[in-house]
């Protein structure tokens, strides 16, 4: 008995350690299978079903940060931060047994449901940040992120950047914090270096000034809408 539960705290182990070497989007596995399939709409309705209870049947997470936005993300970052998230390459204790294939099933469910996702209508009222430092955000936007997360935060779905404008304030700074002080494992490294002398002052008028970054009209909901697939 006492044999057993040792293997099995080693292999643990090496589980969570082969899985902090992994480098950025390196692929392989679920990702790459995901990313080939052909999504079935109807089944990522039916697998998002798990999901609304903590992100809501709109997609639309929470103001106060604890669950993010999802409506309206790039399908292949949804594809990247799901395989990620199973693969314990990003942690996410609350969601990590939802996400897993017991519950949901393999690669062509995380196809479906992102495919799904990606198509809801985003947050016309996400939640801000204070409003006191937006031209400091601004400024410090333009200089450090404009090359990966585009001019106004919509993203570079080709290289797995994700879309940040109009996600929550509060989820952005827990995000940010994480990726520059290396608590978020798949976070990309270049990002790292470019943040690494951002003060919490300097993190927090950034992702104010992203949280009210404006999406494209067509891809925003209008207020008070509520997902028909959910009635
Ligand atoms: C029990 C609550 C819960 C459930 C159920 C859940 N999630 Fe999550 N999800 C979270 C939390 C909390 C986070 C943010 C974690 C963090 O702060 O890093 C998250 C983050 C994510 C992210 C990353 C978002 C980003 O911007 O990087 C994706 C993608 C995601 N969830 C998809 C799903 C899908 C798809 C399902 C259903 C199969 C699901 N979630 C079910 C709680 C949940
Ligand atoms: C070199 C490219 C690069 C630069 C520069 C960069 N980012 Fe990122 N950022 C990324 C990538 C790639 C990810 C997703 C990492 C992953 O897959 O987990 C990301 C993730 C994020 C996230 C988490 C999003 C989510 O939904 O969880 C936030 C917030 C963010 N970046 C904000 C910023 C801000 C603000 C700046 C400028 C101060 C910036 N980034 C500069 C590439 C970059």
């Amino acid at each position: 008995m006492r044999v057993k539960i040792i293997l099995a705290a080693v292999a643990g182990v090496a589980l969570l350690s082969g899985a902090s070497l992994a480098g950025w989007n390196e692929g392989g596995g679920e990702q790459d299978e995901a990313l080939k399939l052909k999504p079935d709409l109807e089944n990522g309705l039916e697998v998002y079903e798990v999901c609304a209870a903590c992100h809501l049947p709109e997609g639309w997470g929470k103001p106060d940060g604890t669950f993010p936005m999802l409506a309206g993300q790039h399908k292949n970052v949804i594809i990247k931060q799901l395989a990620d998230i199973r693969a314990l390459n990003r942690d996410n204790p609350t969601m990590y047994p939802f996400a897993l294939p017991r519950s949901i099933g393999g690669a062509q469910s995380i196809a479906d449901v992102s495919a799904y996702i990606a198509k809801l209508p985003m947050n016309p009222e996400p939640g801000y940040g204070d409003g006191k430092d937006l031209a400091l955000g601004e400024k410090l936007y333009k200089e450090n992120c404009v090359r990966c997360h585009g001019d106004n935060g919509q993203g570079i779905p080709e290289k797995y950047f994700p879309r940040i404008q109009a996600q929550h304030y509060k989820y952005l700074v827990r995000q940010f914090e994480w990726i520059r002080d290396g608590k978020r494992r798949n976070a990309n490294p270049d990002m790292v270096k470019q943040i690494s002398g951002f003060s919490d002052k300097d993190m927090r008028a950034v992702m104010d000034f992203v949280s009210r970054q404006k999406p494209p009209k067509e891809i925003v909901a209008p207020k008070g809408w509520e997902n028909p697939d959910f009635e």
